[in-house]
């Protein structure tokens, strides 16, 4: 579904073709019904845990680092790529967790951006035109495929078994058909989110890895590969095992880009992310625009969470975090069950990471934002990401996306009833 954008139609200014295709981010949408309905229970936002958001430790870094008043660099922009220091710890930390990868080599690709965010609008916008086409994972992180529409790219699903796990052959089959429609080399990069995904809040295993480099590279399609890494280090007792594309040998010849993020470990409204290239070309492409963009991240917000690094406060931070997300996660996953969704039809797994509970309705159930299920939702007082949204072609009309990150326990019981009462009104 595509909101209006009804003034651009009435104005009498002259929209680029990228201006044209913008429409309002869904997101938007999703939060202004949430201010417009009162006492609404929204599961619907990828918000943190407001409870246990660093305000002490920020308040503390911001006094240590203005403290000295000869200390005034953080006040002053820095540079394009990010703080040394920073990029430098980020560096250190991804080549504890991906062994054999040189921390030096790695700092060298990393940049820091505006959240991860722009780091992957950065990665499209420099390497695909309008037509082009982008393989996606299915599901896919919605924002992400609302921007691929924005700059008129083509998003096409890797397919998935009934499990959710990447189908090897039936994505050789895909590929082949592009092949022989002339399309392969409109195929410009393959993007995943392999951790705790939002929204499946599945991670991918180091052989679903694999059989898409093998797939891909068999076909002589050695093409750059975007992980979104955003919940990695939100898992709840335990890292998650698989390497990602930077160490797994099978996509050692193909040009990489990880991207990752410190606003979900740490404190999204910071919104400091970063990228990190493995290809000195693709790298220095996405560094020239950026700076057009704006020459460089809040050189503060990179201070600060570097100061959050060095003192350890970083880590402090995910060690809190991640039993208060599992506690919130059970609160909500424990509702539904009492309450009966599983009688209902309905089905999903509780994750052992992340912010999101990805369900699948009886297949007759429509979930999207103008379905009769949705508006009695909100009549009921409870808000959802339609799982419709998350689909990068041949959208499933039946699944939905919670998020437990922003309400505390009672409330997230209190919205899985609300929820339930529903579902059960439409059996
Ligand atoms: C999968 C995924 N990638 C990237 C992002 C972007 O996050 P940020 O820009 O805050 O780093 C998000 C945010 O929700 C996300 O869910």
């Amino acid at each position: 579904m595509k909101p209006a954008d009804a003034s651009a139609q009435k104005s009498p200014v002259a929209f680029s073709s990228l201006g044209q295709r913008a429409q309002p981010p869904t997101i938007a949408k999703l939060m202004a019904m949430a201010l417009e309905t009162p006492n609404l229970l929204s599961l619907a936002a990828g918000f943190t845990d407001n409870a246990t958001l660093p305000v002490d430790f920020v308040r503390v870094a911001t006094e240590a680092m203005l403290g000295n008043p000869g200390d005034r660099e953080f006040l002053q922009y820095g540079t394009n790529q990010g703080r040394p220091r920073l990029r430098q710890q980020l560096a250190e930390r991804l080549a504890k967790i991906e062994l054999g990868l040189d921390a030096t080599e790695l700092q060298r690709g990393l940049f820091i951006t505006n959240g991860s965010q722009q780091a992957l609008y950065l990665a499209m916008q420099v390497l695909a035109d309008p037509g082009d086409i982008i393989l996606v994972d299915r599901p896919s992180y919605f924002v992400f495929l609302e921007m691929l529409s924005g700059l008129g790219l083509r998003a096409v699903s890797m397919p998935v078994d009934a499990e959710g796990k990447i189908d090897a052959p039936a994505l050789g089959t895909l590929l082949d058909g592009l092949a022989s429609n002339g399309e392969a080399q409109r195929i410009k990069a393959v993007y995943f989110v392999s951790y705790f995904s939002n929204p499946s809040a599945r991670s991918l295993d180091e052989a679903e890895k694999n059989a898409i480099a093998g797939m891909l590279s068999s076909r002589g399609l050695l093409i750059p590969v975007v992980e979104d890494a955003a919940y990695r280090e939100l898992y709840y007792s335990e890292a998650p095992a698989a390497r990602s594309v930077l160490s797994l040998p099978t996509w050692r010849d193909f040009p990489k880009l990880y991207t990752a993020t410190l606003t979900k470990p740490f404190a999204t409204g910071l919104k400091i992310g970063y990228g990190l290239c493995t290809d000195e070309a693709w790298l220095k492409k996405m560094l020239h625009v950026k700076g057009h963009h704006d020459f460089g991240s809040a050189n503060f917000n990179q201070a600060i969470l570097e100061h959050a690094l060095t003192t350890g406060n970083y880590d402090g931070e995910l060690a809190r975090i991640r039993p208060a997300y599992e506690r919130k996660m059970r609160a909500l996953h424990e509702a539904l069950v009492h309450e009966g969704l599983p009688a209902a039809g309905w089905t999903w797994a509780a994750p052992s990471g992340g912010l999101y509970l990805w369900l699948e309705a009886p297949a007759t159930l429509e979930t999207g934002l103008d379905s009769a299920f949705c508006r009695a939702c909100l009549d009921a007082g409870v808000l959802y990401v339609p799982g419709e949204l998350c689909f990068g072609d041949q959208p499933a009309k039946n699944f939905i996306r919670l998020s437990f990150g922003v309400l505390g326990e009672r409330d997230l019981a209190e919205a899985g009833r609300r929820f339930v009462t529903v579902v059960k009104r439409f059996v």
